[in-house]
């Protein structure tokens, strides 16, 4: 089997649990300190050697579209002022991968997203990622996925155990047999309530896919919240051949929710040399405050 060369990025949510700061604008334009959520997950993507990545937009794309792409009178304004860092740093975005946009007419969930990106996908092994779930680890992980798709020649599932309390939350995977790090699938549910999660192994969002889950998907009818449902397709795909998951070594942080993208912006931002003297100073001057309210400048 050939390697993995195109991504796909669902982006075509409604990103409701962030109004009203999605009305105008993806979700996935939403910074965790100072960079877009979907820029991390395309970082990832090219550090693992993905070369064409496809993103299904909704609605709203043009904030997508014009984030990655050129910005000549941004870059005029920066080369004319003599600010080389800077400069660098948005050539470096536009310059990073070769992205094609696809339309998704009505969001009908996450296995309708991913067949719309059919014919640019073609008949190959193919990533996808949702960007709601960031991924930090030394190798990436989309690259540690790669390694197994490689020796088992199989779709790949990345997999993270969580709390009972969680799994409502995720699609569950059911394992067949266990090889260190690597789970043999047997089947999966999307969103179980804690009494019928099969494990605690959530598939977060890092998939490595075959063509044929096009067609599965195809003829995958609604499921949990009246959505066309990428895990009922998995399940489906499960019945023509393996699939494994496999438990990567990383951390995960999940921008999913204003909890968590608040969570996730403070521990970047705590690691970021420059703010991170000032935050921890507000943040402990905050601790144990019950009342009062602190300024941004306290
Ligand atoms: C989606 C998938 C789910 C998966 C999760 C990972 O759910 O449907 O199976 O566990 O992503 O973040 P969503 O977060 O879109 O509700």
């Amino acid at each position: 089997m050939s390697s993995i060369r195109k991504a796909v990025f669902p982006a075509a949510g409604l990103g409701t649990r962030f109004l009203p700061a999605t009305k105008a604008q993806p979700k996935e334009m939403l910074p965790v300190v100072d960079k877009p959520i979907i820029q991390y997950g395309v970082e990832e993507a090219v550090a693992s050697g993905i070369d064409q990545i496809i993103v299904v937009t909704g609605r709203d794309k043009r904030a997508i579209v014009d984030h990655f792409d050129i910005s000549f009178e941004l870059e005029h304004y920066l080369k004319d002022r003599g600010k080389t860092r800077e400069l660098q740093l948005v050539r470096k975005i536009s310059d990073m991968v070769d992205i094609t946009y696809i339309h998704q007419k009505e969001p009908l969930g996450l296995g309708h997203a991913v067949l719309m990106a059919k014919d640019l996908v073609g008949n190959e092994p193919f990533a996808v990622f949702l960007a709601d779930d960031i991924i930090r680890s030394r190798v990436p992980c989309m690259r540690q996925m790669m390694e197994v798709f490689q020796q088992r020649q199989a779709p790949v599932l990345a997999l993270y155990r969580v709390g009972k309390d969680q799994v409502s939350r995720y699609g569950i995977v059911k394992v067949k047999s266990t090889d260190g790090r690597v789970h043999e699938v047997e089947d999966m549910v999307e969103k179980p309530s804690a009494a019928e999660a099969p494990s605690d192994l959530a598939i977060l969002g890092r998939y490595i896919l075959t063509p044929n889950i096009f067609g599965l998907l195809e003829n995958t009818r609604e499921g949990v919240g009246g959505e066309i449902q990428l895990t009922d397709g998995l399940r489906a795909l499960a019945q023509q051949g393996p699939i494994v998951g496999l438990e990567f070594e990383g951390t995960y942080f999940d921008v999913g929710t204003p909890a968590g993208l608040l969570k996730t912006s403070i521990a970047f931002a705590l690691e970021r040399p420059g703010l991170r003297e000032e935050l921890s100073g507000y943040l402990a001057s905050l601790d144990g405050r019950s009342e009062g309210k602190p300024g941004p400048s306290q």
